[in-house]
């Protein structure tokens, strides 16, 4: 499926968390430890990181991702009645190695190939960023990776696709932006950006300006076809 508005695409953005990586990957490693509350700690842990983004916006109280995911693990162990120092510890060192979804490093290495450069755009601060992207082995990939920690704001600020532009000194709609989140895209298609929304987890479209706008796809190996490319075999 090619589709027009991303004809002339000079560059792929990615969100980090969710679209490469897969978040719920620490937990997952730590299913021994955790046992069967897994799931919903992980769960909870990803909102309330989400949340306490939104909210420290609203605040006008920036601290870094790592600060926030923190003091999220620390609402999601505390409200499954977990109090384990060491289990923290592990979680956020975890987190920095986090898996990221099998069809990335094909993905990635086919748009290289086709010339098109690969940018990460997130709201994960610098080392973590830094870490992720090594650990999964994606450093020849991806060609520069931008942190909102620069702004001292977070998604969906307007602000934050305004650095990829700042960056790559190119047209919002030279940009496909992939996202697993829902409103990141959302925000980012409001912003100019033509969107593939990666719906990795069957979500509902959201209810928002521009929300009708990104491509839905269900994992990134479509994002070649859209773009006039092969896809992978
Ligand atoms: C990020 C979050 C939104 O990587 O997943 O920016």
């Amino acid at each position: 499926m090619t589709d027009p508005h991303f004809a002339n695409i000079k560059a792929c953005v990615f969100d980090a968390y969710g679209t490469l990586f897969d978040v719920h990957s620490a937990v997952g490693s730590m299913k021994s430890r955790v046992g069967d509350q897994a799931i919903s700690l992980s769960t909870l842990w990803r909102t309330k990181q989400l949340e306490y983004t939104w909210l420290r916006s609203l605040m006008g109280r920036y601290d870094d991702f790592w600060q926030v995911t923190g003091e999220a693990l620390d609402y999601a162990l505390a409200a499954h009645s977990i109090e384990d120092n060491s289990l923290r510890r592990a979680l956020m060192e975890a987190y920095l190695g986090l898996d990221c979804y099998p069809e990335v490093p094909a993905v990635l290495g086919a748009l290289n190939r086709a010339g098109i450069p690969c940018l990460i755009l997130s709201n994960g601060s610098p080392s973590m960023l830094e870490d992720a992207v090594r650990n999964a082995g994606l450093s020849d990939l991806i060609q520069e990776t931008l942190s909102v920690d620069a702004l001292g704001c977070y998604k969906p600020d307007p602000r934050v696709y305004q650095l990829a532009l700042n960056t790559l000194g190119v047209e919002p709609t030279a940009i496909s932006f992939q996202s697993s989140n829902g409103w990141d895209g959302v925000g980012a298609a409001a912003f100019g950006f033509n969107v593939a929304w990666i719906n990795r987890f069957g979500q509902q479209r959201e209810h928002l300006p521009a929300a009708g706008k990104p491509i839905a796809l269900t994992d990134l190996t479509q994002l070649l076809p859209l773009l006039g490319l092969s896809g992978l075999d």
